[in-house]
């Protein structure tokens, strides 16, 4: 066992994840423990799978309540956990039981556009509504409320006035994938204990 385990958490697609799942194959000190989702068709199991990552699918409910996660061995054996587009509200009992130990990636530049209902594409249309010059992402620390905690790292980039709505996302994802594993990697070693 490394000395840092990471549970990834995922709703949806999953590329997050696998940059994450691929960046820390190899780390001398860092290993993705488990892979966590609301949701049983999510990508990310599949992607999990290919890396021999181990699996845990619960319900919208089982996680409001917080036990079940809680109570899951594995989660209480990892150290750290990262969200990579999980879209349900972290609930009191993983962020007392874990202050500072929980990461999330946003896809624009927080405080704006951020909050309940803001994830994914909801996001890039916000931006593209707004007539935004630029956005960007965020990392941030987790707490109970959305997008709220300590910002660790934010970059931006440029949008034109013809860019649709799939190409803002694109490119964000492309910022994404470029930044959150390192950026995870740098916040789990530099803390302190
Ligand atoms: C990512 O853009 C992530 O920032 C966003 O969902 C997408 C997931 O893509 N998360 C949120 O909007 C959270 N509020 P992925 O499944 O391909 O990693």
């Amino acid at each position: 066992m490394k000395k840092f385990r990471l549970a990834v958490f995922a709703s949806g697609n999953g590329s997050n994840a696998e940059e994450i799942f691929s960046f820390f194959q190899r780390h001398p000190a860092i290993e993705v423990a488990l892979v966590l989702t609301n949701n049983s068709n999510a990508g990310v199991l599949e992607r999990a799978e290919k890396y021999s990552i181990p699996t845990h699918v619960f319900t919208r409910e089982q996680f409001a309540k917080g036990t079940e996660v809680v109570d899951l061995q594995r989660i209480r054996e990892s150290t750290h956990k990262a969200l990579a587009g999980f879209l349900l509200l972290i609930s009191k009992v993983l962020t007392d039981g874990y202050p500072h130990r929980i990461i999330n990636i946003h896809p624009a530049l927080l405080p704006k556009f951020g909050g309940k209902g803001m994830y994914g594409m909801r996001v890039h249309e916000a931006v593209k509504a707004a007539n935004e010059k630029v956005t960007g992402i965020t990392i941030h620390e987790v707490n109970e409320k959305y997008d709220e905690g300590k910002v660790l790292f934010q970059t931006l980039c440029s949008i034109d006035a013809h860019e649709s709505i799939e190409q803002i996302n694109r490119k964000v994802l492309a910022l994404e994938h470029a930044h959150y594993p390192r950026v995870i990697a740098e916040w789990i070693t530099s803390a302190k204990a």
